[in-house]
C-alpha cells in the first residue's frame, strides 16, 4: 500500500476527510520510490560522543524493522533524528522522499503528523482519562471534534482499550498504559510507527502482547520500527534486523531467513 507523507495541512486534511479511518493509497512522492526511510552516511557528533557514525541503509513502505544493538550504540539517536528533534552532523536522511533538511521548523509540527512515535515510558498525561490522552493528540494537530468522536473509540477497540475509556494512567497495567500510548501514536494513521524501547518496563507476556499490537498496526500498511534489546523478542518476530554498534550499522538481516525456511510459517508464532 503506497502511502505518502504530506507537508501541507490543507491537503493533508482533504485527504482525511476522503478517507477517514484508515491508511490510503496515495501517489508516491517523486523519488522515493518504495522507500519510507533513507539514512544516507549519516553521523551525529554530540559532545565527545558518537552517536552515529556513517550510517547507511534504507526501510521501505510497510517493512517491520528491529533496530537492535547495546547500550549507547545509537538507536535513539536514529529514533530522534528521525523526527527531526535532532540535526545530523553529516548525512542526508529522506523521509518518503522528503529530505528533513529541507523541512523548516515551522513546517515540522506539519511533518511530524505523520510519524507516531512510542516511548518507553509511555508519556501518559497522568490528570486526563484513557480517552482524553488519546483526543489530546487529535486536538493538538487540529483535529476537530467530529475527527476526535470518530477516530477516538476506533483505535481505542483496535488497540483492546474499549473498556479501560474512564480510567486514568495510574488505574491501568504497564501494558495498558504502552497500550494507551500506541493508540495515540496511531489514531492519525500515521504511515510511519517508531517504538523506542516499547517494551522496556514490561515483563516478557505483555511484551508480547503490544509487539502483536504493534504487528497488528504494520499489517495495516505502516512501516514500523522498534528499537529494542529485547533478544528473545526478535527472535519470535522473526523481522529485519539492523545492528548497530558505536553507532555503525554492522548488520542487516532481512527477516531471520535462515529460521524461516526452517518453519515457513506466514505469520511470527504467538502473533495474531
Ligand atoms: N544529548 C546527548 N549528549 C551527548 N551525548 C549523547 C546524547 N545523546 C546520546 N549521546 C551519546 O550518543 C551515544 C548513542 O546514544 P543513544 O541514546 O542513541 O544510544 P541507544 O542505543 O539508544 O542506547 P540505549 O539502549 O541505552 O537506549 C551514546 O554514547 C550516548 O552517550
Ligand atoms: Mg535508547
Amino acid at each position: 500500500m503506497a502511502t505518502r507523507i504530506k507537508l501541507s495541512r490543507r491537503s493533508r486534511d482533504r485527504a482525511q476527510a476522503a478517507s477517514n479511518q484508515h491508511p490510503r493509497p496515495a501517489a508516491r512522492p517523486a523519488g522515493s520510490g518504495r522507500q519510507v526511510i533513507e539514512f544516507r552516511g549519516v553521523s551525529k557528533l554530540y559532545q565527545g560522543d558518537v552517536g552515529l557514525d556513517q550510517a547507511t541503509f534504507s526501510i521501505e513502505r510497510g517493512e517491520f524493522v528491529f533496530l537492535v544493538g547495546s547500550t549507547g550504540s545509537g538507536k535513539s539517536t536514529v529514533m530522534r533524528l528521525l523526527i527531526k528533534e535532532l540535526e545530523p552532523t553529516s548525512g542526508v536522511i529522506r523521509v518518503a522522499g522528503h529530505d528533513l533538511e529541507q523541512i523548516t521548523r515551522k513546517r515540522v509540527p506539519y511533518f511530524r503528523r505523520n510519524v507516531g512515535v512510542v516511548f518507553q515510558d509511555f508519556k501518559l498525561l497522568p490528570n486526563r482519562t484513557v480517552y482524553d490522552n488519546v483526543a489530546y493528540a487529535l486536538q493538538v494537530t487540529g483535529g476537530t471534534r467530529k475527527e476526535i468522536r470518530a477516530k477516538v473509540p476506533d483505535i481505542l477497540r483496535l488497540t483492546g482499550l474499549s473498556t479501560k475509556l474512564h480510567n486514568f494512567p495510574h488505574q491501568l497495567s504497564g501494558g495498558e498504559q504502552q497500550r494507551v500510548s500506541v493508540a495515540r501514536a496511531f489514531v492519525n494513521h500515521p504511515p510511519l510507527l517508531l517504538a523506542d524501547e516499547p517494551t522496556g518496563n514490561l515483563d516478557p507476556e505483555t511484551s508480547i502482547d503490544i509487539m502483536r499490537l504493534l504487528y497488528r498496526i504494520n499489517r495495516t500498511g505502516t512501516t514500523v520500527v522498534v528499537a529494542t534489546h529485547d533478544q528473545a523478542m526478535v527472535d519470535k518476530m522473526r523481522r529485519r534486523v539492523l545492528e548497530l554498534s558505536r553507532g555503525r550499522i554492522v548488520r542487516d538481516e532481512a527477516a531471520g531467513l535462515a529460521r524461516r525456511l526452517r518453519a515457513p510459517a506466514t505469520k511470527p508464532p504467538g502473533l495474531r
